[in-house]
């Protein structure tokens, strides 16, 4: 992103160009907030915290945390309140990159930017700085996030299923199995390792600001599209991002032989679906009526993203 907070360039679509501020008062506060996080570590033990906050500080959009305190902020309740969740929600996201980018799984050498977690430590370490920032996302929820405790636990919930198999880790198997052989089945495949964690963020965020029941549902709606379209449009950017302003190495998935939705349908036909996914999610925002605020500028900042 430029330094202005705009998103620039062309964008992942033919349509692109309409320049959209990223919330970044609320990127600040999530940024603020993670860099003051003391994980207490034994001495002994410092090392790994160094291995974690490297991978955990690099940068990275934070569009997780940012989604929940636009949620909040949409809601009327200080963005504030519910940053320990949205945090844990990037400590995970973290934990996530750090082992896909593993040569078990994507192999990949740089990420936001810096080498990769397991260049610079070593394998051993980098599976273990991702362990660590998993189990300090729910301890940080357990310990700080305030709020009723039933609110709490049902935030938590959300990020106990977007994790596990019938979330990311369900995804990110299918993707490094190559099970995903139908159109069905690679939508499915985005929307538990890309789409489960941005609907956690999202739902999270609202329950923990008192939504429930059935007027959850318009909130779940919307976050599931901009998964779907966040996730066409990485898949996009592997083919026409450059890996400078990615900060990650471009075109890894053809190498890799990842079914995508470019190497599925083509690089032109997945600009299309990007665009009709973000025309989805525009309307799903009109659902929820009120000022689309910030959620509406995070959903455009997602589909022109150039990183
Ligand atoms: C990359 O996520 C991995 C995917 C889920 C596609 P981001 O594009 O959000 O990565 P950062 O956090 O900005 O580095
Ligand atoms: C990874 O998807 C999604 C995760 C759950 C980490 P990718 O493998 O496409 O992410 P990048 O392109 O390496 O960021
Ligand atoms: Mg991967
Ligand atoms: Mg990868
Ligand atoms: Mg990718």
């Amino acid at each position: 992103m430029s330094e202005d907070g705009r998103s620039r360039g062309e964008g992942a679509g033919a349509d692109a160009g309409a320049a959209t501020r990223y919330p970044e008062h609320l990127r600040e506060l999530v940024e603020r907030y993670l860099d003051e996080l003391d994980f207490s570590a034994a001495p002994a033990a410092l090392p790994l915290v160094s291995a974690m906050r490297y991978s955990l500080l690099a940068g990275g959009k934070r569009i997780r945390p940012v989604l929940s305190l636009a949620v909040a902020e949409r809601l009327g309740c200080p963005p504030a309140r519910v940053l320990p969740f949205a945090a844990a929600l990037e400590l995970i996201h973290t934990y996530s990159l750090i082992h896909d980018d593993l040569p078990a799984i994507d192999d990949d050498s740089l990420r936001r930017g810096v080498p990769t977690c397991h260049v610079m430590f070593g394998e051993d370490i980098a599976i273990l700085a991702g362990d660590g920032l998993f189990a300090e996302a729910f301890r940080l929820i357990t310990d700080r996030q305030q709020g009723d405790a039933a609110l709490v636990v049902a935030a938590l919930s959300e990020v106990a299923w977007a994790t596990g198999v019938q979330g990311m880790v369900g995804g990110q198997y299918m993707d490094v199995a190559a099970t995903a052989s139908r159109d069905d089945e690679l939508r499915l495949l985005h929307s538990l390792k890309t789409g489960r964690l941005i609907e956690a963020a999202v739902a999270g965020a609202a329950i923990l600001c008192g939504v429930s029941g059935a007027a959850l549902e318009p909130y779940r709606a919307f976050a599931r599209e901009i998964g779907l379209l966040f996730q066409i449009v990485d898949d996009i950017l592997d083919v026409d991002g450059e890996t400078v302003e990615l900060g990650k190495t471009a075109g890894k998935d053809a190498r890799l032989d990842k079914t995508t939705y470019v190497s599925r349908f083509g690089l032109d036909r997945a600009r299309v679906l990007a665009a009709e996914s973000h025309e989805r999610a525009q309307a799903r925002l009109a659902d929820l009526g009120g000022d689309p605020g910030s959620l509406a500028a995070v959903s455009d900042y997602i589909r022109h993203r150039r990183s």
